[in-house]
């Protein structure tokens, strides 16, 4: 799974909703003594799940992702560390999302996407355009900008799965990335 592959301290996630996944990310936080930083323009969390995260290392954070005046400056906050960050894009324009948080990404990091690779009579169903699936996306300019490779193959929709995820390399003694092929067949190893 892409959080052993990774070993997250922090996991920013946009799009709360109900906090399914952020329960998720909450869980392997308290077993990996890592804290959680979930986003959402909108409250649906329900009364009783909010006490269960009251115990766990996540706060449950209320603003839009595009406030630049408080919500931008405490995310950049939170992954401005030198811990390892995961940052999961979910909320209302993930390519976006992706684009606008991988310049954050130092070596070791991750940035992954839910629902971005669908099939293709799925595209309209999760709003994205064929030119997102070509891999001409912006999410594809993103990777090649910032440097990062796929730790989930592109066509993982193939297999079930509906997270893309990318890191930023780790840079060996050589100045060679370490992430590539051998990181790829982990995580695939270890799903
Ligand atoms: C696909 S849902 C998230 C699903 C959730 N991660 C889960 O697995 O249960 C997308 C969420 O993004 C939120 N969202 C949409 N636009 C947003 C914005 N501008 N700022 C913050 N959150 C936003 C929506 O309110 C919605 O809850």
């Amino acid at each position: 799974m892409i959080l052993g592959h990774i070993q997250p301290k922090k996991i920013l996630e946009f799009g709360t909703c109900y906090g399914l996944v952020t329960l998720l990310f909450s869980d392997w936080a308290v077993e990996n003594g890592a804290r959680v930083l979930s986003l959402d323009n909108i409250d649906y969390v329900e009364e009783e799940d909010k006490k269960k995260f009251e115990v766990l290392p996540v706060e449950l954070f209320h603003g839009d992702e595009y406030d630049q005046s408080k919500t931008i400056p405490k995310l950049i906050d939170f992954v401005e560390t030198d811990e390892t960050v995961l940052i999961y894009c979910d909320g209302g324009n993930k390519p976006q999302e992706f684009f606008q948080w991988s310049r954050f990404l130092k070596p070791g990091d991750c940035i992954a996407c839910h629902d971005y690779v669908r099939p293709k009579e799925q595209i309209k169903e999760f709003r994205l355009t064929e030119f997102d699936y070509a891999g001409t996306s912006l999410v594809a300019r993103t990777m090649k900008r910032y440097g990062l490779e796929p730790i989930v193959p592109l066509d993982a929709h193939l297999t079930g799965m509906h997270v893309f995820a990318a890191m930023k390399p780790k840079e060996n003694n050589d100045g060679n990335s370490e992430s590539d092929c051998n990181g790829a067949k982990n995580a695939r190893n270890n799903q």
